[in-house]
């Protein structure tokens, strides 16, 4: 039976991200310090998986609660949440969990509330005779307005997609070619009583039986491998050879900037750039990694601020977007994203390429990345990116993954069990 506490907790964690918009990675890491460390498991499948399918359950609750709750209850939608996701998701028997809940109301001073949280569970119970599956209902997982996107552009994949979010993300590792190789790592895994596979799409990834937490990953502190999706492990693929000047313009936390490093054997004349107060951890990274960069703190849309007027012959600009392609690692992504946010996020990038492009040498190019799969995003800007210049030529690298687009190439999540990613290759004409 999952503990009172548990369920409490989880609620918190819910309620803290629905209605205090916090993120769920940080409201998961506040609540869970105040846990014991046996009860953390249980306590994140329970809040994440009522995040996962928060839009689903919301509409039974309202359909169920005879009025709406009160602004101080809130946290009861939250307990709510958890619950019904238990329902359908969880093994615990049924009453267990029911009794489960109520308790918590107690534990989160809700004693009053006891007899409601009790009646509409029985009577989701009794309507649904839940089964254990919701699995015909997944669509309803999402906002209407990102399954409207997603149904535009990829009628064809939308199944793919939606099970790709609702899934659980793969612990996925980039190994470090200049302290240890793949099959060294899988090896040595194996002996320690650890499983690991190799990536289909990346030469330097791999992918653990079960994740594990951070600080637990062998060789981890001492740099043989970073966290890092495979998909976004292409980006060295895209850039080519790489020589002269780099600039990676988005660069924290410096996932890209320490690969690109270690694919070239640590030599490249490479800035880091991000905004002030989010260096930090390209630093640590670099460090822990033993790679050396020129880290800058600056507004990658002024360059006038901080470039010392010497062309980058590669510009990496993986660019703040949506996150729609990792859903399934931040799935609050769904509440707290918004539609009206697409158009910000599409202009700043479109700004970010424009102030970019005249940084870049002749001959030189742009390698534009984003962990979205929504086109006003991708696609879309590239090609009003190119319809402003006339020194732009799209590069296609003879790249097999995803999909190719008019511009460049969409990884849909779940591919190679990768997460969703856009690749776009500008060069500038050498006239
Ligand atoms: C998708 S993340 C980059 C991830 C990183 N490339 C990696 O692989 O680890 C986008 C980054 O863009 C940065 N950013 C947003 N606007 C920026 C700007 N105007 N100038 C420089 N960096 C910016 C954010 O701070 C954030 O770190």
């Amino acid at each position: 039976m999952p503990a009172p506490n548990i369920c409490a907790t989880a609620s918190s964690i819910v309620c803290d991200v629905i209605h205090k918009r916090i993120s769920l990675d940080k409201a998961t890491v506040i609540r869970l310090s105040k846990l014991p460390q046996s009860n953390w498991g249980e306590t994140r499948e329970i809040s994440w998986g009522a995040i996962r399918w928060y839009h689903y359950y919301l509409q039974i609750i309202n359909k169920l609660l005879q009025k709406p709750l009160h602004k101080n209850d809130l946290m009861l939608e939250g307990l709510l949440l958890c619950s019904l996701y238990q329902l359908d998701h969880m093994r615990a028997p049924n009453y267990a969990i029911v009794s489960s809940a109520v308790e918590a109301c107690r534990l989160l001073d809700r004693a009053k509330a006891c007899g409601l949280v009790n009646a509409i569970l029985r009577q989701y119970l009794k309507q649904t005779n839940t089964n254990k599956s919701a699995k015909n209902d997944e669509y309803k997982t999402m906002p209407s307005w990102l399954l409207n996107i997603l149904r535009t552009h990829w009628p064809h994949h939308l199944e793919q997609i939606i099970d790709a979010c609702n899934g659980r993300p793969p612990m996925t590792l980039r190994v470090n070619r200049q302290r240890c190789t793949v099959n060294a790592y899988l090896e040595h895994l194996e002996k320690i009583g650890l499983h690991g596979s190799k990536s289909t799409i990346s030469d330097v990834a791999l992918t653990l039986s079960k994740p594990l937490p951070v600080n637990a990953i062998p060789g981890f502190n001492e740099g043989q491998v970073s966290v890092q999706d495979a998909a976004a492990q292409l980006t060295p693929l895209f850039a080519g050879k790489l020589e002269g000047r780099i600039l990676d313009a988005c660069a924290s936390p410096g996932g890209k900037t320490c690969h690109l490093l270690e694919s070239s054997d640590g030599k490249l004349d490479l800035t880091a750039l991000d905004l002030h107060g989010h260096t930090e951890l390209i630093e640590s990274n670099l460090q822990r990694l033993g790679l050396e960069a020129k880290i800058v703190a600056g507004d990658a849309t002024k360059p006038e601020s901080w470039w010392d007027n010497q062309y980058f012959n590669c510009i990496i600009l993986d660019a703040p977007c949506s996150a729609t392609g990792v859903i399934r690692r931040h799935p609050d992504i769904r509440i707290h994203r918004r539609n009206s946010d697409i158009y910000h996020l599409a202009k700043r990038q479109l700004e970010l390429l424009t102030s970019l492009w005249p940084l870049v040498a002749k001959g030189g190019r742009i390698v534009y990345v984003t962990c979205s799969i929504i086109p006003e995003e991708n696609d879309h800007i590239i090609e009003q990116f190119v319809d402003q210049k006339n020194d732009v030529i799209v590069k296609y690298p003879p790249i097999k993954t995803g999909l190719k687009t008019k511009f460049g190439r969409q990884l849909l999540p779940q591919v190679g069990d990768a997460d969703g990613f856009y690749y776009a290759v500008l060069e500038r004409n050498q006239s």
